[in-house]
């Protein structure tokens, strides 16, 4: 008999600090006008290092939320899979890291995925995998951000847009007798386009030297335009293969939980899909872009207002550097 997978439960924090419009104003030439219009982000919430809010901390919180959903313990977790471009530390992984945050002792297996934004998409399809082949039971999906260290803050294409925070989601084997299950999904990357989103410096190839941190030039750099026009032919034609692949047509979808990287992406992607926007779950005015973590946080928030319910079709799509991307169409 095929396993089917079921999301479990979910869990996200955000860190305390938050930072509006009007509080980057004060100190880059910008407005709340220019980047609601362009955007849609209102404000973001920023880690206080001093506070502990790395992205382990931020993981560890959230999990524990969605054990308790769950009604599991950290124990019952036999992977890991933690999605982030800003680890805690280079080595070792984060998911190792959380794993004894969280006091696993089961020697469950930890590994982190680099995957910027499509992070989460490619754990729950990961995680999809390993619990249908019965390699892996619960398996925590984490995808969790502090991308403000990583932004020039003095950069105003830039910074406006992103913010940290973590989303995960507890995936399982679904119980006889009920529905939940992954439809469909598709994972691609097209590498030609890893110069729109790129942070040069501070790998193998070009580690820190204090002239490039004098330059700025370690922060994340990024072609906007062209990230924008990939991203919403890319959405949409992964929206479109996964429910060809499903079989189902696009009215069978309830929700639509699309990365949030910029309220217009959105609206773009939706109204190439002719799918209403009251049918798409958007928190970007309040938390910006968190990579990996848009999408669990997304899909979390809209789990506890009551919208996405048991039975529901959730559409998963999503794209980042690499230029990675991928959809995932599931019945929660
Ligand atoms: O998660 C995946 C990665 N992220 C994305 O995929 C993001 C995709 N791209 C975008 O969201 C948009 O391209 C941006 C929000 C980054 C930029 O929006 P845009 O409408 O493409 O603006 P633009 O870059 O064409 O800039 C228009 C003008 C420029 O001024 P000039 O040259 O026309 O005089 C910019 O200098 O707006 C100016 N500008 C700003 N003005 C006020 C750029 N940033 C700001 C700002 N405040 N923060």
């Amino acid at each position: 008999m095929t396993i089917k997978t079921k999301l479990l439960a979910t869990g996200m924090f955000v860190p305390e600090n938050k930072v509006t419009n009007d509080d980057l104003a004060k100190t880059i030439d910008t407005s709340d006008e220019w980047i609601v219009e362009r955007t849609g982000i209102k404000s973001r919430h920023i880690s206080d290092p001093k506070k502990a809010e790395f992205p382990t901390d931020m993981a560890y919180k959230a999990t524990l939320q969605a054990l308790d959903k769950a009604g599991l313990e950290p124990n019952d977790i036999d992977m890991i899979i933690f999605a982030t471009v800003t680890p805690d530390v280079k080595i070792p992984n984060s998911a190792s890291i959380l794993q004894t945050k969280l006091g696993i002792t089961n020697q469950c297996a930890c590994m982190d995925i680099a995957v910027a934004c499509s992070g989460f998409v490619y754990g729950a399809n990961m995680a999809n995998s390993f619990i249908q082949t019965g390699m892996a039971k619960n398996v925590l999906v984490v995808g969790s951000e502090m991308l403000s260290t990583e932004v020039d803050w003095e950069d105003r294409r830039i910074c406006i847009l992103f913010g940290d925070g973590c989303g995960v989601g507890v995936f399982g084997p679904t119980p006889e007798g009920e529905s939940s299950e992954v439809l469909s999904s598709c994972l691609g990357t097209d590498g030609t386009g890893r110069d729109f989103f790129n942070q040069y410096h501070g790998g193998a190839v070009s580690p820190l030297t204090p002239e490039i941190i004098m330059k700025r030039e370690h922060f994340m750099q990024m072609k906007g335009t062209e990230m924008f026009k990939v991203a919403t032919r890319t959405l949409a034609s992964n929206a479109k293969k996964v429910i060809e692949l499903a079989g189902i047509k696009l009215e069978d979808v309830d929700w639509v939980v699309p990365h949030q990287a910029n309220i217009r992406i959105i609206e773009t992607t939706a109204k190439l899909l002719r799918v209403p926007m009251d049918k798409v779950i958007v928190n970007i005015d309040k938390y910006g872009n968190t990579s990996a973590a848009t999408i669990p946080m997304a899909f979390h928030e809209a789990i506890e207002e009551g919208k996405i319910k048991r039975g529901d079709i959730i559409l998963m799509d999503a794209f980042g550097a690499g230029l990675t991307h991928g959809a995932t169409l599931m019945r929660f």
